[in-house]
């Protein structure tokens, strides 16, 4: 990328991030309802500490730091950064204030620009490289950012809105298919000129057999078929973790849900409003995805066959719902048309795949290292993104991952045969 480009995508990453939080009150900002959930002012704070402290410490000539505590402040999990604020604790600092934090954005912007304009052409690819990986980084943000808000809004009895919902066009209710994919030795991993996270690569091959793959997203509707068929007091459906944080946590249906008198309510970002059988279920995890494609005598697809047919079925990220749709909202499957659709956007679906290195894998050297590599155990693979991620942060190669019982995130289920 020029040097002109990706100073401007610098810039429209970084607006991104405040436009988000404009809906909300300096309040919104410090809370942390739950240890998973960061404060919003924290997300600021800690995207920007990253351009710090990977960046301008490299690059910048007579470097200071911004604060000299903001790196016990900021930092999230870099062992090689140094220690740092207990993560469940992050809510309980009032300082620095939010006022202060978009004082520090600003302040780190600029030296960015700086440094923009003064690099020498000899660093310019390594700058440009972390610069990248900055702006995918805070854009992995933005999206727990959207997360965050709607458990803050979720978990406050005055059930806030945050945006007022945006009329969609009425759709009829697609009906489920299972389309034909034919397996063999096949291509998985990133390959290509452009970003790509460490743990998409390399690129290798994977034999399949041939396959079915669900035509859509699964709807709250087919899950309301596995509530209403008692799914979530039948051991049988479930995995043996799965079934005891059934238990311990008195799950009945996904995050979110609500019934009175009768009638299923869901929270949104837009409040509360009556469940839509036709919208992709969302909020499940991957314990709920798992139980739910053994009630249906269906399998999850493994995140090689998920990758292999959105490769041949030619899937794009073009008509998908995300982020900068600001619905912050699955929305129903839009065509009857016998083909794939809801792959990239509405919801991330889980796999059947365990997070591993590729074979081959191998972490980058220093501090970034940590980014990726050190996860992978006890967590499963989703793919696809959600409305809440970035429309040009997602590819087909793209890994994202959580520990089976997460779900605040935007995740929901696929089903292969
Ligand atoms: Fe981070």
């Amino acid at each position: 990328m020029r040097p002109a480009e990706l100073q401007q995508l610098y810039a429209t990453v970084r607006q991104t991030s405040e436009n988000l939080c404009r809906p909300l009150e300096i309040e919104d900002y410090v809370v942390q309802p739950m240890d998973d959930v960061s404060p919003p002012k924290w997300h600021l704070g800690h995207v920007t500490w990253f351009f710090e402290t990977v960046i301008l410490q490299k690059f910048q000539p007579h470097f200071k730091p911004f604060h000299k505590l903001y790196n016990f402040v900021f930092n999230s999990y870099y062992e090689s950064f140094g220690t740092r604020v207990f993560r469940p604790k992050r809510g309980t600092l009032s300082r620095p204030t939010v006022k202060e934090i978009y004082a520090y954005r600003a302040a780190i912007d600029e030296r960015m620009n700086e440094l923009f304009a003064t690099i020498a052409q000899k660093h310019w690819p390594e700058f440009s490289r972390l610069v990248t990986l900055g702006l995918n980084h805070e854009q992995q943000h933005q999206e727990l950012l959207v997360y965050d808000i709607k458990y803050i809004f979720a978990n406050n009895p005055l059930r806030p809105v945050y945006q007022k919902a945006k009329a969609l066009p009425q759709t009829a209710e697609v009906k489920t298919e299972y389309l034909n994919i034919p397996g063999g030795i096949v291509e998985i991993g990133h390959h290509a000129d452009g970003f790509a996270w460490d743990n998409e690569m390399p690129a290798h091959q994977v034999l399949l057999r041939d396959f079915k793959l669900q035509n859509r997203l699964v709807t709250n509707g087919e899950y309301l078929g596995f509530i209403n068929d008692g799914g979530y007091s039948d051991f049988r459906h479930w995995l043996s973790d799965g079934w005891t944080v059934v238990q311990e946590q008195e799950w009945q249906c996904p995050l979110y849900w609500e019934k009175c008198d009768e009638q299923w309510f869901i929270m949104t970002l837009a409040g509360w409003r009556e469940l839509d059988p036709n919208e992709p279920v969302c909020h499940v995890s991957f314990y709920e995805a798992d139980a739910f494609a053994k009630w249906a005598q269906k399998r999850l697809p493994t995140e090689f066959e998920w990758e292999h047919a959105a490769r041949i079925m030619n899937v794009e990220a073009g008509d998908g719902n995300f982020l900068d749709d600001q619905n912050f909202h699955p929305i129903p499957a839009q065509t009857a048309a016998p083909r794939l659709q809801q792959m990239l956007g509405d919801v991330w679906a889980w796999t059947a795949s365990a997070y591993l290195g590729y074979p081959g894998y191998r972490q980058e050297e220093g501090a970034l290292g940590e980014y990726n590599g050190k996860f992978m155990s006890n967590q499963m693979v989703l793919r696809g993104g959600s409305c809440a991620t970035p429309r040009n942060h997602i590819r087909l190669t793209y890994r994202n991952f959580f520990q089976c019982d997460k779900r605040w995130l935007f995740s929901g289920i696929r089903l292969a045969n």
